[in-house]
């Protein structure tokens, strides 16, 4: 069995605010840091031992907060840079890490770089972006084909300097040129600011998509996102994520996670294997969010449980010993996850059977706002209410394939990441305590129903079972570093597997369907024997060395 090392980031677990709907302490209906500092004895509440945030700079929010237009500072709309030490002095003081959002693929286009590399081929923030001369002589015909992910081709034009600049995501996003050295110093310098401060680390955003290949060849036509095939994993990305760790990372006490659109196993492996060229502690990677669709939610199909077991017993299977998986099921750029991989109509049972599935694999946990009390996604019922760029740019496309807004409409209410970002619901008051004015996005109506203060009051809550579920993995190292063997690899309604660590033995069979599932303990396991540690039914009785699964339950034996 291969050694495992032990790290503290690989014993914490993580939970996510996206800024804008967390809680809103002014009164304005956007969420903003005093409303999170107000929250920070309910994020302790849950057991978890850091915050990530997504971005919290000053933005134009083409890309709410993912177009960052100065990198230290703090957006007015969230409050002041005094207002984010406070929250995190607050966080420290309760035990808990703080990572921020480093977002360094593309700047916003209201950077002072960008508007200075507006002025001139001479200006020295020029060589800060990707500006090339058109293909013909007009230079009317950009460089290459490449589309972006957010917005049409991936190059615009600039009359006066004659040239084009490179957006892989929205035209307000260009991207960074990281061949260029003092482009990486700034990201050095970035990452000392907020680790002088305190921070204990980053998220980085699209991290692997940072280094372009000089020659910019043409991509495989797509109906977005052509030519990624050419940066999603680029010719120098390692040499500068490496370099930022030995100059910067490695000489603080933080950890890092990667954001990895298309990483394939294979190529995460090079960025996370424990040593010499180890670049980020983790990553997230995109394929255990495939299991209900084609490459992306948009292109939806049925939800695939062999998809999903083969997604993570890839990663579980290649990583242990070696490197350190991320778990996550949510975030602000995914549906709610019990709309995609569980049941609205057993929302208790299948939020809990999911958080199960996930957390008690081999890696950190990362639960998004929300998710710990089952939150899922609303009815929007007008596409005029939705406010993100990649959804209005998969209008544009559904146009283009003569989709009616009807359809459209429907698919949204399915995959627009937007679902995941209605306001956090507090309580059944007015506006869901999220605030006391109507919000800046669509609220969903049942937080009258569904809140945190119900889950409070309700000991058999998905909030609860979160609760007992990280307390659970926190106090048995089993849980956290144990290796991981998959059972009933072939069943499309149960996913089994279990954990080893130093003599012990952890069991956890989860059922993905309503209907009962016949399921009988592998070889080597006494269910008489064993405790059950958590479970999402009051009743559970063995029979024959096993039982019949109800709709989504969830057991987990311990030896
Ligand atoms: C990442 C973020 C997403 C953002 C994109 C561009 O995927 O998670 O929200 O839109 O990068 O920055
Ligand atoms: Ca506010």
């Amino acid at each position: 069995m291969a050694e495992i090392s032990k790290r503290p980031y690989k014993e914490y677990s993580v939970y996510q605010i996206w800024p804008r709907s967390f809680c809103d302490g002014n009164g304005d209906g956007i969420g903003d840091l005093i409303g999170v500092y107000s929250k920070l004895d309910y994020i302790k509440s849950l057991g978890v031992d850091v915050i990530w945030f997504s971005p919290l700079y000053p933005s134009p929010n083409a890309d709410y907060g993912y177009d960052i237009a100065d990198y230290k500072d703090i957006n007015p709309e969230y409050g002041t840079l005094d207002d984010f030490k406070k929250v995190l002095d607050g966080a420290h003081e309760r035990g808990m890490k703080v990572l921020m959002d480093l977002v360094v693929n593309h700047t916003s286009d209201e950077h002072y770089w960008f508007k200075e590399s507006l002025k001139g081929k001479d200006n020295p923030y020029h060589e800060y972006y990707h500006w090339h001369e058109g293909k013909n002589k007009d230079g009317k015909t950009p460089p290459n084909n490449w589309l972006s992910t957010f917005e049409g081709g991936a190059w615009e034009y600039n009359e006066n300097l004659n040239e084009w600049y490179l957006h892989v995501f929205a035209k307000k996003q260009p991207d960074l040129n990281m061949d260029n050295p003092k482009v990486r110093e700034e990201v050095k310098s970035i990452m000392r600011f907020w680790l002088d401060m305190g921070v204990d680390g980053f998220r980085e955003d699209v991290i692997t998509f940072i280094s372009k290949p000089a020659n910019l060849p043409d991509g495989f036509p797509l109906p977005a996102a052509t030519g990624v095939e050419h940066y999603k994993n680029g010719p120098h990305v390692h040499e500068y994520l490496k370099e930022f760790k030995d100059e910067v990372l490695s000489k603080y006490d933080c950890f890092t996670v990667g954001e990895s659109p298309m990483m394939t196993m294979k190529n995460a492996l090079p960025y996370i294997t424990e040593g010499e060229n180890q670049v980020l502690d983790m990553m997230f990677h995109f394929q255990h969010q495939e299991a209900d669709c084609f490459m992306t939610e948009w292109v939806h199909t049925p939800f695939n449980l062999h998809k999903l077991k083969k997604a993570f017993s890839t990663w579980q299977d290649a990583l242990y010993g070696k490197a350190w998986n991320s778990l996550y099921l949510e975030n602000h750029d995914h549906a709610r996850i019990i709309n995609r991989y569980g049941s609205l109509k057993y929302r208790k049972e299948s939020g809990k059977m999911l958080a199960t599935m996930c957390y008690l694999q081999s890696g950190t946990p990362f639960i998004y706002q929300g998710q710990e009390i089952g939150m899922t996604n609303p009815t929007v019922d007008s596409i005029d209410k939705y406010k993100d760029v990649l959804t209005f740019n998969n209008v544009k496309i559904a146009k283009k394939l003569h989709l009616s807004d009807k359809l459209f409409l429907k698919l949204a209410n399915i995959a627009s990441r937007e679902n995941a970002r209605t306001p956090m619901q507090w309580s059944d008051e007015k506006y869901a305590g999220f605030s006391t004015t109507e919000p800046w996005f669509v609220l969903n109506d049942n937080y009258k129903s569904i809140n945190v203060k119900e889950s409070e009051e309700d000991p058999d809550s998905i909030l609860n079972y979160y609760r007992k579920l990280l307390k659970l993995r926190k106090e048995n190292e089993i849980f956290i570093y144990g290796d991981y063997k998959e059972h009933y690899k072939a069943s499309g309604k149960l996913y089994v597997y279990e954990r080893n660590y130093e003599g012990r033995k952890a069991l956890i069979i989860c059922s993905f369907s309503e209907k009962g599932a016949k399921f009988k303990a592998p070889e080597g396991f006494d269910l008489s024997k064993g405790e059950l540690v958590l479970n999402n039914y009051q009743i559970n009785k063995i029979n024959d060395n096993g039982f019949v699964t109800r709709p989504y339950e969830a057991r987990v034996y311990l030896f």
